[in-house]
């Protein structure tokens, strides 16, 4: 089998600057492919500048809100002008706007919100971008990061589960559309994962960080490294037949669905702990 490389490819990242897409944009650069980052917080873009140039690592970014659709046109002109082509898309941002209320209490406008920072851009950037990739001439592929709280149910923020599982219904018929031209298009679903808005390790109670083994069938939270990884294989020759997919990129707590490893490595599904588990 062939090393893993992205040499003379060519990626866009968007939300690339910090969290999970700053994860992804790093491991691509290193496996030698040129990306661009698009990311709306100039602060972030600055540091990323800054901290490619320390790593030596060929990582662009630039300032653009993806939910604007003629920002997103300027950005692909951009990558055209620069590159002149483009391999590789990953539809990053999302956010849940901390928009945490019963579905009753939601606002017209916080449903919009949802839609433009979490679904709307996924369409709009892979819609901009297709042609150039096209036109490349050696396929491409797409991969949008979705969320695992799409494949469960997730109270008091609705909206953000029901688009995050919108992406897979994006991803597949996509796929179809794109695959005669090589084009593929997949989507990564993460669990909860340290980055610049989540932030597990802070979040949890000293007195509880020893649960946290017992909370995930894995044993820990995400890693932005551990999508990445997902993000290599699916933007990488490694998948060069898989289209159409979504992986879980999880510690294995879809699977769990509810049951939970105890202190003393029985499971349990009731919160009956003593005596109860499996
Ligand atoms: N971190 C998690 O636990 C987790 C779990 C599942 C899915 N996800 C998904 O993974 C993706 C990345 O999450 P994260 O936690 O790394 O996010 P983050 O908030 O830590 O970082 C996101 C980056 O996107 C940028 N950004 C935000 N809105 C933008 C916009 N409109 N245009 C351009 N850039 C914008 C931010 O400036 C930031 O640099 C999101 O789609 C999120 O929904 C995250």
């Amino acid at each position: 089998m062939e090393p893993i490389s992205l040499e003379g490819k060519v990626a866009l990242v968007t939300g690339g600057a910090g969290g999970i897409g700053r994860g992804i944009a790093e491991s691509f650069a290193e496996l030698g492919a040129r990306v661009l980052v698009a990311d709306s917080n100039p602060e972030a873009v600055s540091r990323s500048n800054d901290e490619a140039r320390g790593q030596g690592l060929s990582i662009d970014a630039v300032e653009c809100d993806v939910r604007d659709t003629s920002a997103v046109r300027a950005l692909i002109q951009r990558v055209e002008t620069k590159e002149r082509r483009l391999d590789i898309l990953v539809n990053n941002v999302g956010h849940t706007l901390r928009l945490f209320k019963p579905l009753e209490e939601m606002t017209d406008e916080n449903i919009d919100d949802l839609f433009s920072v979490l679904l709307r851009h996924v369409m709009i950037c892979s819609r901009e971008a297709i042609p150039l990739m096209k036109r490349s001439g050696e396929g491409g592929s797409i991969i949008s990061i979705s969320s695992i709280e799409g494949y469960r149910g997730l109270p008091n923020i609705v909206p953000y589960a029901a688009f995050k599982l919108a992406i897979e219904g994006f991803t597949k018929s996509l796929a179809l559309e794109l695959g005669p031209h090589g084009i593929r298009v997949n989507a990564i679903a993460p669990e909860t994962t340290e980055s610049e808005s989540i932030r597990p390790s802070r979040w949890v109670k000293p007195e509880n960080q020893e649960r946290i083994p017992y909370w995930i069938p894995m044993g820990r939270f995400g890693r932005p490294s551990d999508t990445a990884g997902c993000a290599v294989f699916l933007a990488s020759a490694l998948s060069e037949w898989v289209s159409g997919t979504v992986i879980h990129c999880d510690g294995g707590s879809l699977a769990a669905a509810g049951w939970y490893r105890m202190a003393d490595n029985r499971w349990t599904n009731t919160p009956i702990i003593e005596g109860s588990g499996l």
